[in-house]
């Protein structure tokens, strides 16, 4: 069942247009990521979602109803990219005062509060300022504010970009344990973020969507086999090494150094070729290595086409 649905999305500030005409639908339970590099609109689209800066066109509807701006705050759990936090309140407080701000009763608040802040892993620093927390310890508290009132719907704005290995694995962590409960929008632009908690993933490009599908589908769609091949530094062979940039079986080649990267079409036609010169030309080869190009290429290609 379609929980959110967005129609032709857009914002202008003035004479730029980060986000322009975006049209998706996000099923209820899902886990999307929201991927592309830094100023492709994923924070101004969460913005809009979230209900804090209106859409310069286009609809946003939950459950198949409009609303307008507000409306559906209690839809919707949502994590800054900077979240900013009262350094002198403790953890307690902030939670306590977020889920206030939400419309809970004070009874319900507490509750709620004592219950988040044990979900996150902070039932221990509750009670001390958040001045002193760790990075992972805000970006826990920060989820925390956004769980608080069980929002049936998660924006999270890069959620582990900013922490260190260890802060990041409890991010994740914690995040997997939501995934049943809620409808997650994550935006990330590392790919290795997005593959550990989404299935699906939504690809961002100066303000347009230029992919969005399963994870696995796009991982097939864009996988094809490679060859590494790399050979003694001289002149004869690097000669050799680049001509094979424009053979037939070849797709895309990449050098670095005395190393060619070889996407190639036809594998079985490709290996054999290469192979019979390097021999039949005496080419000092140092290793030839087949395999698949990575998620994180097709990536790269998605969004620096
Ligand atoms: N309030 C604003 N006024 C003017 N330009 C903005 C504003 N907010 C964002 N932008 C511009 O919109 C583009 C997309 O930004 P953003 O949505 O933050 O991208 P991302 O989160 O993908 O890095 C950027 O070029 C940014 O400078
Ligand atoms: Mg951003």
């Amino acid at each position: 069942m379609t929980f959110l649905h967005v129609d032709m999305l857009t914002k202008s500030f003035g004479s730029t247009t980060p986000v322009k005409g975006i049209s998706f639908e996000l099923e209820r339970g899902s886990c999307t990521a929201l991927l592309g590099p830094n100023g492709a609109g994923k924070t101004t689209t969460m913005r809009m979602i979230a209900g804090l800066i209106a859409p310069s066109a286009g609809r946003i509807s939950f459950q198949g109803q409009h609303h307008s701006n507000g409306e559906y705050r209690s839809l919707i759990g949502y994590l800054p990219q900077h979240p900013a936090f009262y350094g002198w309140m403790t953890g307690q407080e902030f939670v306590m005062y977020a889920a206030c701000l939400s419309g809970m009763s004070r009874k319900d608040a507490r509750r709620r509060t004592t219950f988040v802040l044990e979900q996150v892993g902070l039932a221990e620093a509750a009670k001390r300022r958040i001045a002193g927390y760790s990075g992972g310890m805000k970006q826990r508290l920060g989820l925390a504010q956004a769980l608080v009132h069980r929002p049936p719907l998660l924006l999270l704005d890069e959620p582990v970009s900013a922490l260190d290995p260890i802060g990041r694995r409890e991010v994740i962590n914690l995040l997997q344990s939501l995934l049943t409960e809620t409808t997650i929008l994550f935006s990330t632009h590392v790919l290795p973020d997005a593959e550990e908690v989404c299935d699906r993933i939504m690809m961002m490009r100066d303000g347009e969507i230029v992919e969005n599908g399963e994870l696995q589908v796009l991982a097939d769609k864009y996988r094809r086999p490679q060859l590494i091949i790399q050979v003694e530094r001289n002149n004869a062979a690097n000669e050799w090494l680049q001509s094979l940039r424009s053979r037939p079986f070849i797709q895309d080649a990449q050098f670095q150094g005395s190393t060619a990267q070889l996407t190639v079409n036809n594998m079985e036609e490709a290996r054999r070729i290469i192979l019979d010169e390097v021999s039949s030309r005496d080419i000092p080869l140092l290793s030839f290595q087949s395999g698949t190009t990575s998620l994180e290429e097709m990536f790269m290609k998605v969004v620096t086409a």
